[in-house]
Order: C-alpha cells, then sequence, then structure tokens
C-alpha cells in the first residue's frame, strides 16, 4: 500500500509534528508524576509544565488571567461544562445553524427538559451568518449566545468581532466554539468580547486526543456542575471557587497537556500566519481542481476569502459515504463523509438525502502533490459514477 494521504485534519491533525511525538516521550518518561504544589521537587516541577502551558494558551487567545484557563478532555466537554453551568430554567439562548452537535446537544437538552428556549440563526448562501439576525433574536430572557467560529463543514469564519460586539453591548454572554480555529487562525477574547472560549487540543492545535479547554472572562460565573479533589485545600468539602481548580477535577490529562505545549511550539516557531497561508495555497488548487470536474457540487463561496482549509463537496447522483470508502480503498486517501456532526449545515444544503457531503481538510504536512492526487482520484470516480 502506498502512503496514505490524509486529507482529514478536520476531523483530527495527523500526523502531528515530530517534537509533539518526542516531547511527550520525554516528559513522560522524566515527569509522569501527579502534579502538586506541597510534593516532591518532580511533582512542582510537572505543575510548573501545566502552568507554562496555560500561560502559553492564554497568550495565544490575548487572554488576561492565565488562571482563568481551564483544561477539560477536549471542546465538547469544555462547552458542555460551560453550557451546563450557565443555563438556567427560563433562559434563551441564541446560536447558529452551522454548530456542531457538541454545541447543538447540550442546548437541544436544556431544551427538552429545563424549559430553555433555544433559537438557531442560519447562515447565507456563502455559508456565513449576519450580526443583524442575532439582535432580531433578542429579547430580554436572552442569556447566552453560542457561536462556532469556524464551520467544520464549509470552513467559512463567521464575523464573530462584531456579534461579541452586540452581545457586550446588551450584557448578554458571548460564548465562542473555537475547535476549528485555535491554532489556524486569530482568536482573539479581548478584540472579539469573548466571554467564554472552547478549544480542543488535537486539531489545530496540533497537540494529541484528550485534551482541550475553556477560557473564561473575569465576571463569568459558570456554576460547578462536578466535584472532586484539586489537591488543593483538601479538608474543604465544598469545591474549590477559584479559578483554576473551580473547573477542573482529578489529576489532568499531564502527557495530553505536555503534547498541546509542544503543538502551540511548534506553530510559534513556524508562523500561525505562514502555516494558514501553505494550507490555503493548496485549498484554493483543490477548489480549482474540483471546478474543473464535470458532476462536482462545491458547497458555499467560490473566493475562499474568510476561510479556512475546509472543503465540502459531492459527486452528483453518488453518496458521498461511497466516495470516501472508495477514495481511502482505491486509492489511500483519507477524508471525511457524512453529516461531519452538524446536522443543521446538511439541512440547510440540502446534502441529507445523499449522506452528507465528503470533507476534506487539509493540514500543514499536505503537499501539492497529495492534492494533485486527490483531485485525479475524485475525477475518475466522477467520471465513472457521477450524473
Ligand atoms: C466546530 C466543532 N466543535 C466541536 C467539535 C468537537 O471537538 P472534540 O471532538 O475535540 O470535542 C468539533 C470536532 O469535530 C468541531 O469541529
Amino acid at each position: 500500500m502506498e502512503e496514505l494521504i490524509y486529507l482529514d485534519n478536520g476531523a483530527t491533525s495527523f500526523p502531528k509534528p515530530e517534537s509533539v511525538y518526542t516531547y511527550m516521550d520525554s516528559f513522560h518518561r522524566s515527569h509522569g508524576v501527579s502534579p502538586g504544589r506541597s510534593g516532591c521537587d518532580l511533582s512542582i516541577e510537572t505543575g510548573n509544565i501545566i502552568e507554562t502551558t496555560r500561560k502559553e494558551l492564554t497568550a495565544l487567545f490575548h487572554g488576561t488571567d492565565s488562571n482563568r484557563l481551564v483544561f477539560t478532555l477536549n471542546s465538547t466537554d469544555a462547552l458542555n461544562l460551560a453550557i451546563n453551568g450557565i443555563v438556567s430554567p427560563g433562559d434563551h439562548v441564541v446560536t447558529t445553524a452551522l454548530e456542531h452537535n457538541a454545541v447543538l446537544r447540550p442546548l437541544h437538552h436544556h431544551w427538552r427538559y429545563n424549559e430553555v428556549e433555544v433559537d438557531h440563526v442560519d447562515f447565507d448562501a456563502d455559508g456565513f451568518v449576519h450580526p443583524e439576525d442575532f439582535v432580531a433574536l433578542f429579547k430580554p430572557s436572552t442569556r447566552l449566545v453560542v457561536v462556532n467560529h469556524v464551520s467544520n463543514v464549509i470552513g467559512t469564519v463567521q464575523p464573530i468581532e462584531a456579534i461579541g460586539r452586540l452581545c457586550r453591548e446588551r450584557g448578554i454572554l458571548f460564548m465562542v466554539d473555537a475547535s476549528q480555529s485555535a491554532g489556524k487562525i486569530s482568536v482573539d477574547i479581548r478584540k472579539s468580547c469573548i466571554d467564554i472560549l472552547a478549544f480542543t487540543g488535537h486539531k489545530s492545535l496540533l497537540g494529541p486526543t484528550g485534551i482541550g479547554g475553556l477560557y473564561v472572562g473575569e465576571d463569568v460565573v459558570i456554576r460547578h456542575t462536578r466535584a472532586g479533589g484539586t489537591g488543593v485545600r483538601s479538608a474543604q468539602l465544598h469545591h474549590l471557587e477559584e479559578y483554576p481548580y473551580r473547573l477542573e477535577y482529578g489529576t489532568p490529562n499531564l502527557v495530553g497537556i505536555a503534547g498541546l505545549l509542544a503543538g502551540v511550539r511548534w506553530i510559534g516557531e513556524q508562523g500561525m500566519n505562514a502555516l494558514h497561508e501553505h494550507e490555503m495555497a493548496l485549498t484554493r488548487l483543490l477548489v480549482d481542481g474540483l471546478e474543473k470536474i464535470d458532476n462536482i457540487t462545491l458547497y458555499c463561496q467560490r473566493e475562499r476569502v474568510n476561510h479556512i482549509a475546509v472543503v465540502s463537496f459531492n459527486v452528483n447522483g453518488f453518496e458521498a459515504g461511497n466516495v470516501g470508502t472508495l477514495l481511502d480503498g482505491d486509492y489511500g486517501i483519507a477524508c471525511r463523509t457524512g453529516l461531519q456532526c452538524a446536522p443543521l449545515v446538511h439541512r440547510k444544503l440540502g446534502t441529507e438525502a445523499q449522506g452528507g457531503t465528503v470533507r476534506f481538510g487539509v493540514g500543514p504536512f499536505n503537499t501539492r502533490q497529495h492534492i494533485t492526487t486527490a483531485l485525479e482520484a475524485v475525477a475518475e470516480i466522477a467520471a465513472t459514477f457521477g450524473r
């Protein structure tokens, strides 16, 4: 079997930078002990690595207080922690049709069981939501707005700065799901008036799976919905009020945090803009090539402005899943097919009946040759099965 061409970086980045693998290995061997303030020197050093990671991520997101960056399992965990700790019966929440199930499902749960009202702002034909559509839905009970910074289906970057400003002016909490954007493009908590930011470590931050987090702005109250050991003030039965312990429970994923630190540092060394430019150059090559193939439908805007390196398409008349199976089995190309956990996007695109879309997610280690090979493969599949 020839080398796999991995074009599923929207799901998780693969491979990781070599430094992520080597640092995780050396960290685990040298510092794989429980972190603690009153422990041995080694456990204090381990704790320092966690604090360094908090600081570097806080700086990346333009936050002000690294104690308010808490580690979670991934962004699904972070979003659940935040949503469940904020909304109450009678609240109104405005979100978008671009959301991942990591947002849609917790909100649906509160709608179904806890008398929380939820509205979804639609996106336009180019794949963008509009700030004024949020305002039209606001009412006195609107407590929270949740927006996916970048669609994981169509790759469009949403105008969070304008939406955040509108929320701040009205005292409405603004939560951003940065699962796709963190590490690829600027995520600026202050500029975008973000009260709660959720991120995951294993996508564009180039860390391993099992690590993610939340940045919680000053004055934002997230109720405790879990409790447990923090290694600090153990005589106290009430879970700690102060950050980061307020939202952290049990022994953290130390190796995950170490890998995330290595990922963030690698991005810093390469330059986030340079990586983004590389990926967008390949994405333009991909889009230009797909447009020239007969029997292909590409979704959303052509120019790929305000975009990351995620593209969805279909071979007309042929199930998305079948395209993925052929790409994998016959051509050694990994992609993602189906609804990509974002069912409302597909409802709007009208792609449910075709089993969703085929999604290519370009990453830092993809090359022009990968794109050329993928285009040749799609052209053959479209010529044989498309109509
Ligand atoms: C926009 C978005 N939000 C949330 C998630 C969930 O991420 P995780 O599986 O790391 O929790 C994803 C992953 O696909 C995503 O793309």
